[in-house]
């Protein structure tokens, strides 16, 4: 397979627009969670300006454990009672942190990270993971952002079957 991603133009609905035509592209006809989050966390890592890191948790039954990312390593298990991807995963929310030193038991992984986005991943009722991506620019994620997102981690989800 060969998979060429094009530089983005445009506002930033149209941006994630293309950036979702990539997405499904780079999934389609392949149903493996961990390849799929892998090619995934590389294409956003790349795509979007800005980033320090992005990736996937992945719920063991217990808490969740680090899947796939593009960044600097990261830690490895986060209860769903802690953190910003614990938030995430337990209220079934998008969490949109414009500052993650204000965010009660956020978790510095990268000392850089200013700001974060996690979308939960849910099949129907049941917890798959998290998706996380994290900025060194404060209020990095937009709503905008945060809809885009959410609309690749769907496609993510779909890609799974
Ligand atoms: N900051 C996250 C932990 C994961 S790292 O950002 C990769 C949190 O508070 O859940």
């Amino acid at each position: 397979m060969s998979f060429t991603a094009t530089t983005l133009t445009g506002s930033k609905p149209e941006q994630y627009a293309q950036l979702l035509e990539q997405a499904r592209a780079l999934l389609h006809g392949e149903r493996d969670r961990t390849a799929n989050a892998a090619n995934l966390s590389a294409l956003v890592y790349h795509a979007l300006p800005d980033l320090n890191w992005v990736g996937f948790y992945f719920f063991d039954g217990t808490e969740l454990v680090v899947g796939p990312f593009q960044g600097l390593p990261a830690c490895v298990r986060i209860p769903l009672s802690k953190g910003v991807c614990g938030a995430a995963a337990s209220t079934r929310a998008t969490q949109r942190v414009e500052d993650v030193n204000a965010f009660p038991g956020h978790i510095a992984c990268d000392s850089a990270s200013r700001s974060e986005l996690v979308v939960p991943l849910y099949q129907g009722e049941t917890l798959l993971g998290v998706f996380d991506i994290d900025s060194p620019i404060p209020a990095r994620f937009s709503v905008e952002d945060q809809h885009g997102l959410e609309a690749i981690a769907r496609a993510y989800l779909e890609s799974l079957g």
